[in-house]
């Protein structure tokens, strides 16, 4: 698969990382195209000098938004009447908009699996073909994909976001810890297979 990583920061590096060691061909842009290209190659991975150019071709393509509404205050996450992916989707009507990867601490992007367990991997949009191919590639960085739902799932998405960055930043964990629901939960049993 290409994919286009827009940000070279630490999900942009972590998703980057994760996609090539999936065999996927990368091209990364930032802000500062320096900073993209320093990022392209710890991944090895291309880089483009604007977003624009990164994401040149992928007229229709599959937009995966991993971010989460980025203010001081957190509790604008809590507050925010519409999540970041649906809002992009407003923006964005050619393309199926997928939300992933938000709620996932950066560090944990490329080691999903804490104690044996494979941490779940929760994705949400309305397109089914869509959130398959992007189940395919949570699935291949080594998370358990769980689809939350439609598109509007995704706010309940950034609301878990929000739980972990809180307590990691209240209680001053690591920035380490990840979600595993437990009990039946259908698709797979909590332990990791393999
Ligand atoms: N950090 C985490 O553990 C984590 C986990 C899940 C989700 N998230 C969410 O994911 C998003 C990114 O987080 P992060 O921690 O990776 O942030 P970060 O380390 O600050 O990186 C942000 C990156 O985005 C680039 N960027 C900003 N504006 C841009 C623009 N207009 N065009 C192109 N590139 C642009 C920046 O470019 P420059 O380098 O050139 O400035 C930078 O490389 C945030 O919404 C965050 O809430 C973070």
């Amino acid at each position: 698969m290409r994919i286009a990583i827009i940000g070279a920061g630490t999900v942009g590096r972590g998703l980057a990382r994760a996609a090539t060691g999936c065999g996927h061909e990368v091209v990364i842009a930032a802000r500062h195209p320096e900073h993209a290209a320093m990022a392209a190659q710890e991944v090895e991975a291309r880089s483009g000098q604007t977003a624009a150019e990164a994401a040149r071709g992928a007229e229709g393509a599959i937009v995966v938004d991993p971010t989460n509404p980025d203010e001081p205050d957190l509790s604008a996450i809590l507050e925010a009447r519409l999540s970041v992916a649906e809002e992009i989707a407003i923006l964005l009507p050619d393309n199926h908009v997928v939300k992933a990867f938000n709620t996932v601490l950066g560090q944990r992007l490329t080691d999903p699996v804490v104690n044996g367990i494979r941490l779940d991997g929760f994705y949400a949009g309305d397109d089914p073909g869509a959130k398959a191919v992007v189940a395919q590639l949570i699935a291949a960085m080594g998370f358990r994909p769980l689809d939350a739902g439609a598109l509007p799932a995704a706010r309940a998405l950034e609301h878990l976001a929000y739980l972990n960055i809180n307590l990691n930043a209240r209680k001053g964990w690591s920035w380490s810890s990840g979600r595993k629901l437990l009990g039946d939960t259908g698709e797979d049993a909590p332990r990791a297979r393999g």
